[in-house]
């Protein structure tokens, strides 16, 4: 019951990552507005949870739109009265592409999600979070960031401006008492993997993935959702600017 009593918004909770981090803020005891641009799958991932003894509420949300993220802000504080715990998980990955093959449709996608919708959830939430005294802040990056690899570049620059955005935020939320805190996981047992395999999620690639990290084996929701609990929980009250690697040692 590390986060009874708090309420949390999960962006691009469907799936992945996301509904690890939704499933485990639950079983800590946490109300979660679950919010996500698929609203099927949201609807069923929330449907699906154990929830107890946590609670889960999903609501359809484009982190790309100010509007629909503050509505969503708004529709938790109007419920559970606060906002403790944002996690901007939502992200896009990337087809192996050579930087000269990579258009600029495919690099505004990525800066307008992977970093414009960080910016914008934070914004949103920091009014609430300073009003109330206090909050955390995650927001999921990648290891990329920390050790960029060839053809993932546009995406892995997109994960390096949320590390540099966290540290930045951290100093500047530090004396409202708000810390902010990213997560850097290695390849996930996700859907996304699939598109940073280019399409072919086969178990000759998973090898691959998992050939590179050392502890051999590819990061789950569980491993991301267990690592998210702590940074938002009150024993992590000292943590704040970190850039967790989740990875099996992938980044040393
Ligand atoms: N899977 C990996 O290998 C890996 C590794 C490192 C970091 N990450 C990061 O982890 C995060 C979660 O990825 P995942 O692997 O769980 O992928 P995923 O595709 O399983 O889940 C991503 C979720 O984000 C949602 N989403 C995408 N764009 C959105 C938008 N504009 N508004 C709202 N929701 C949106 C999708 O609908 C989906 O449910 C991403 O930020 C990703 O970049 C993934």
């Amino acid at each position: 019951m590390r986060l009874q009593n708090k309420t949390a918004i999960v962006t691009g909770g469907a799936s992945g990552f996301g509904a690890g981090i939704v499933k485990h803020f639950c079983a800590a005891g946490a109300r979660v507005l679950l919010t996500d641009r698929d609203a099927d799958k949201g609807r069923e991932t929330a449907r699906a949870l154990d929830q107890s003894p946590g609670e889960v509420r999903f609501a359809a949300v484009d982190v790309t739109d100010p509007a629909q993220v503050q509505a969503a802000v708004d529709a938790a504080v109007e419920r559970y009265g606060r906002l403790d715990i944002l996690v901007n998980n939502a992200g896009i990955g990337q087809r192996p592409t050579a930087l000269e093959d990579t258009t600029d449709e495919a690099y505004d996608a990525l800066y307008d999600i992977n970093v414009r919708g960080v910016f914008v959830g934070c914004r949103c939430a920091l009014p609430v979070m300073k009003r109330q005294g206090g909050g955390a802040i995650i927001n999921t990056a990648s290891g990329i960031a920390l050790t960029p690899r060839p053809n993932l570049v546009t995406y892995a620059a997109t994960k390096g401006a949320v590390v540099t955005f966290t540290k930045g935020l951290a100093m500047e939320l530090a004396e409202f008492n708000i810390r902010v805190n990213a997560l850097c996981p290695a390849a996930g047992d996700t859907p996304m993997l699939a598109e940073f395999m280019g399409g072919q999620d086969t178990p000759d690639n998973r090898a691959k993935y998992m050939a590179g990290i050392p502890l051999g084996k590819l990061v789950t929701g569980d491993d991301l959702g267990a690592a998210a609990v702590y940074l938002a929980s009150d024993e992590a009250g000292m943590i704040t600017g970190t850039c967790l690697a989740v990875d099996g040692g992938r980044c040393i």
